[in-house]
């Protein structure tokens, strides 16, 4: 099996817990800290922008109220998405994807992109995340993975850039999971660490598939996930793992 091609220490939503998440800030918090590579989940606007994102709503990590899919990105772009983390960060924007994939390509950090779909809006957003994707990385030394929860995100994405690499997202892994890598065309699976059992992370390997867990915070865990064919590794603790752990 050809050995992981990408960063085996991977960012969580951009730069962990140490910035506002799914922002510029979070990106270049992880290139400051010397991390190759990141996580950011992708979300449409009301307007069909790409932006990044987590929760369906603005409360949690802005200052606005309401569904991002009943929010025009014009409107959230004036949002303040960094306070509700620290003061330095007041005023940090909701970054739409291009810009969050532009810096990143600048920064020369590979990014992992969650399609994370509102209820709904899951072949849509799969498809505008790919197409996105596909233009923004274009001659780029290292395509990104586009990873999703959602299967119809994925056949989506499949569909819309099928030579950008795809994982599967999932908490535990199912009994039907090597059906629906090969349906969806899947180059990794990436599971919940806390729901993994060796015997699945042999199997998964077995089959010649890459295999990632999140969220992965302590140093000790991740040295077991490695010892047992892990891949590579999500995490909020940018200070606690380092990049270069291997
Ligand atoms: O990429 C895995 C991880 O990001 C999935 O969980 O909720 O942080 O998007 P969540
Ligand atoms: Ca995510």
């Amino acid at each position: 099996m050809k050995p992981w091609p990408y960063p085996r220490i991977i960012a969580h939503r951009g730069g962990g817990t140490l910035a506002p998440e799914n922002t510029l800030a979070g990106l270049r918090k992880a290139k400051e800290m010397g991390y190759a590579g990141v996580e950011f989940d992708v979300m449409l606007a009301a307007d069909a922008t790409p932006i990044l994102m987590h929760d369906e709503t603005l409360e949690r990590t802005t200052n606005g109220r309401g569904a991002i899919a009943e929010t025009a990105y014009r409107d959230m772009e004036k949002l303040d998405a960094g306070s509700w983390h620290s003061a330095p960060h007041m005023g940090e924007p909701v970054p739409s994807f291009e810009r969050a994939g532009r810096l990143c390509i600048e920064l020369g950090i590979w990014a992992d992109i969650e399609i994370k779909p509102a209820k709904g809006y899951e072949a849509e957003t799969g498809r505008a995340a790919a197409l996105l994707a596909r233009e923004l990385w274009r001659g780029a030394p290292m395509q990104p993975l586009l990873c999703s929860f959602q299967p119809a995100s994925l056949a989506a994405a499949k569909e819309a850039a099928p030579e950008l690499p795809r994982g599967a997202l999932t908490k535990r892994i199912p009994p039907d999971w090597e059906h629906w890598m090969q349906v969806l065309g899947c180059v990794s699976l990436h599971c919940d660490y806390r729901l993994l059992q060796p015997r699945e992370a042999r199997a998964v390997r077995d089959a010649g598939y890459w295999l990632l867990s999140y969220t992965v915070n302590d140093p000790h865990i991740v040295r077991v996930l490695f010892d047992w064919g892990v891949d590579a590794i999500i995490t909020d603790r940018l200070d606690l793992i380092g990049p270069d752990f291997a």
